[in-house]
């Protein structure tokens, strides 16, 4: 059977007080309409419209899906309208139409095409798909004649109090022959609201005795329609609940489920751990047998095979070799790529820099624009300077160079493989290749000066007490 998807979401979102477009208002890393496109991809429809309005372009552009066509409803004029605006795009559509409001992030693939089967079966010309509220004072009620039969939708603004009893609540997904949306022209003018319903084609096809139907098949979590900043943060949950169970039923090993934050697209390998307030975010992917201790967060980044992202470290747009360690307190800035079985430890800090396999920064460290090749020590306390405060350069460091501790190295710089600098150097020119650099001044001792020191000290004490 042919299928089209229409998803309407050129409302004004109010409710929200947002200066970003509701619909792009995200949940777990995804605009909230993003999720509903995906999931209508699932379905393969032969067409896929959305209905955008004042913010078109902007949400246009953010959005990923192929095949995807854009029409525009130039005022809010209500749902009814969004639909009357997308029949142009069906030109020459005969099959079935599935319609969805594009604030329900939640729904499933399974669910709708549940609810598809179901419309096909009772060969309606319009379905739609409730669920029970357990406070279903945003949603439009179904209202069922006494022989139990759907007639209408009434919105809660336009209904009776014993209409607003009703829990059985319209989910916003519709399925309807495409033979009928030139019913959408019978709509009214809603006048407590000023807008065109949708929902008021119900009852225009009950009286026009064509079959229609209700079928309650879902859940509020999966249904719920997000129009408030709360709303918002409920989806979220229910998203991240289930992002974590995926996540825990594909092989990965979670401390405590509930403390953590992970985008929806993150992957994660089987066997890898995670503690407690792990954040992942955006293309995040982690290998596996990873252990990813508390208060870590990571973004747009990959962590190798077998690393280890110690306590309260950030990663950002970076990449972690296999077998790498991090942390506790490091901070990969973006551009950095750790190699294999490396150490960035503790209070070391990366930006922009190659590090090389073996290659160890165990303390207290900044390496920003550098080159660093393999089985490098980095030791304590080093830093690149490559800020001059006009512009930022480079430093290489080649294989196998030893640095000593609380060195600074005057990019741009280079240091040749092999080479050794002694601690608590300033390196402001290239080292050749198995040499040694130092630049410290020479140590001199005064053998005795700190008795005689003391002496003096103690004496002059004395004689000020004596002047008393
Ligand atoms: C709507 C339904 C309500 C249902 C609820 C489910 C109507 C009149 N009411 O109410 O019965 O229980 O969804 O969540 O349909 N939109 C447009 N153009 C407009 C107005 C809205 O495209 O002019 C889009 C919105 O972007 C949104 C969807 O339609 O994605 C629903 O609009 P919204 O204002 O959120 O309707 P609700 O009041 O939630
Ligand atoms: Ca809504």
């Amino acid at each position: 059977m042919r299928l089209a998807c229409i998803v309407l979401a050129a409302g004004e979102g109010k409710r929200m007080h947002s200066l970003v477009p509701k619909v792009l208002l995200k949940i777990c890393g995804r605009p909230m309409l993003q999720f509903v496109l995906d999931t209508v991809e699932k379905l393969k429809p032969e067409r896929k419209i959305v209905v955008l309005g004042r913010h078109a372009v902007e949400i246009e552009r953010a959005l990923r899906g192929e095949g995807l066509c854009f029409v525009l409803q130039k005022e809010p004029k209500g749902t009814g309208d969004a639909l009357l605006n997308a029949r142009e795009a069906l030109d020459g559509f005969q099959g079935n139409v599935l319609v969805l409001n594009g604030d329900m992030p939640m729904i499933t693939a399974e669910t709708l095409k549940r609810f598809l089967r179901l419309f096909r079966r009772h060969r309606d010309t319009l379905s739609v798909l409730s669920f029970l509220a357990g406070n279903p004072s945003s949603y439009g009620r179904i209202v069922r004649d006494d022989s139990g039969k759907a007639v209408r939708i009434i919105e809660d603004k336009d209904a009776t109090e014993e209409e607003k009893r009703i829990q059985e609540v319209n989910s916003g997904v519709y399925g309807m022959e495409s033979g009928i949306l030139h019913l959408l022209e019978r709509i009214r003018l809603n006048d407590a609201k000023g807008e065109y319903y949708l929902t008021d084609l119900f009852e225009i096809v009950v009286k026009e005795n064509r079959k229609a139907g209700s079928y309650c098949i879902g859940t509020g979590d999966e249904l719920m329609g997000v129009n408030t900043r709360y709303d918002l943060l409920k989806a979220e949950a229910v998203m991240l609940q289930r992002i974590v169970r995926g996540l825990i039923d594909s092989g990965v090993n979670v401390v405590d489920p509930g403390s953590l934050y992970i985008h929806s697209g993150v992957k994660i390998g089987i066997e890898t751990v995670l503690y407690p307030n792990v954040y992942l975010e955006g293309t995040t992917t982690v290998g596996r047998k990873c252990t990813i201790y508390p208060n870590v967060r990571i973004v747009n980044s990959s962590i190798g095979d077998g690393a280890v992202v110690k306590d309260s470290s950030v990663i950002e747009d970076s990449m972690v070799g296999k077998g790498s360690e991090v942390g506790p307190f490091a901070h990969l800035r973006p551009g950095s790529t750790i190699g294999l079985n490396a150490k960035i430890g503790n209070f070391v800090e990366v930006k922009k820099s190659v590090i090389g396999n073996r290659t160890k920064a165990s303390h207290l460290s900044y390496i920003g624009d550098a080159v660093v090749g393999k089985d490098v020590n980095i030791g304590a306390g080093t830093i690149t300077c490559n800020y001059d405060g006009v512009g930022k350069h480079q430093t290489t460091i080649e294989d196998g160079v030893f640095i000593g501790s609380d060195t600074q190295i005057v990019a741009p710089c280079r240091i040749g493989k092999g080479a050794y600098i002694g601690a608590g150097s300033t390196v402001t020119k290239e080292v050749p290749a198995q040499s040694l650099a130092i630049s410290r001044a020479k140590q001199k001792n005064f053998e005795g000066w700190a008795l005689k020191r003391r002496h003096r000290v103690h004496n002059s004490k004395s004689k000020d007490k004596g002047g008393e």
